[in-house]
């Protein structure tokens, strides 16, 4: 799996210098082919002139235990996780955030010099980001729906409240798991559960799509007229072109749509500032990752 380190590594023993070995990251996940994270990383690293090596790892679903262990003794600093592993990583390591606590599940990994492993989450704050900053939308007194009650939504329920819209809705296709979100999170702010269809009695400002439904293509069984009239409408997913969401959203007379990028190249940014201390500038980044994918 590692090939390519020891590679380089007996490559240096070959020219008989002794060479410090460059910082090693990586994400893990399973497909990974497809993951924009080494370019990011790659843009990042570039930018901040930070010398550093970040490769894509496919794990095998069995084998994630046995893949940290061997990233970590071969020196590894740091992981990205990716689907299907964010949750089962959470049990993986001995200090959490309280960012992971909330979200029960860890997107990035840093090991430290002690031998420890840390484990957060920076979804949320990468979702927040992309809205606020690059899309210029404020969350603040706003209503909010989001859709979905897994993985990937629980790590955004804290940021989104302490946004302060003036309500947020679960919404899940399976009730009870919705209504179990919001009891958990009602400490931090308004946060009710609805079902699909008794959302026809409001109108939201924001709707977030955080089911796993644009992965496979699928449509969400949604009621018509449940948005304002300025409604932005956000997919998590990304790089599926326009979504079956997002084609609704369109559909429904959005007036701002789009999908997870933006949330992608933030999360991979506040993931960077935890292992080598520098914030990288995303737009750059963001704006380059456009012009590859929607051209
Ligand atoms: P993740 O970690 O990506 O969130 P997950 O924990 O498997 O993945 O959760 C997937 C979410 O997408 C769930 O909320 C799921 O709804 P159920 O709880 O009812 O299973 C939702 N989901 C998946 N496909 C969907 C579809 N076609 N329509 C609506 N919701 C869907």
């Amino acid at each position: 799996m590692f090939a390519l380190a020891s590679f380089e590594l007996s490559l240096q023993k070959k020219s008989g210098k002794i060479l410090k070995l460059m910082d090693t990251y990586g994400v893990i996940g399973n497909p990974i082919q497809h993951s924009l994270s080494p370019l990011i990383h790659t843009l990042f690293a570039e930018q901040t002139k930070q010398q550093l090596i970040y490769r894509p790892i496919l794990v095998a679903v069995d084998s994630l235990a046995s893949a940290l262990n061997e990233f970590q003794a071969q020196g590894g600093k740091g992981l990205n996780i990716t689907l299907p592993f964010k949750q089962q990583a959470f049990q993986l390591v001995n200090a959490h955030s309280e960012r992971a606590m909330c979200a029960f599940a860890i997107n990035t990994l840093k090991f430290n010099d002690e031998g420890d492993r840390l484990g957060d989450n920076t979804d949320g704050v990468g979702l927040i980001r992309d809205i606020t900053l690059h899309h210029q939308f404020s969350i603040r007194g706003k209503k909010v729906l989001l859709l979905g009650a897994g993985g990937a939504v629980r790590g955004v329920i804290k940021p989104i409240l302490q946004e302060e819209p003036s309500e947020l809705v679960i919404a899940n296709r399976t009730e009870n798991k919705a209504q179990a979100l919001a009891g958990e999170f009602l400490k931090y702010g308004s946060v009710r559960a609805l079902t699909f269809s008794a959302l026809v009695e409001n109108q939201f400002d924001l709707i977030i799509n955080g089911t796993a439904a644009s992965l496979s293509e699928s449509s969400i069984e949604l009621p018509e007229n449940i948005m304002t009239n300025n409604a932005y409408c956000y997919d998590m997913v990304y790089g599926k072109g326009t979504t079956p969401f997002l084609h609704w959203a369109k559909s429904q007379g959005a007036k701002l749509c789009s999908d997870g990028l933006g949330m992608l190249v933030e999360q991979a940014a506040e993931s960077f500032f935890i292992w080598r201390g520098v914030k990288p500038d995303t737009l750059p980044v963001l704006t380059k990752l456009k012009e590859m994918t929607r051209c």
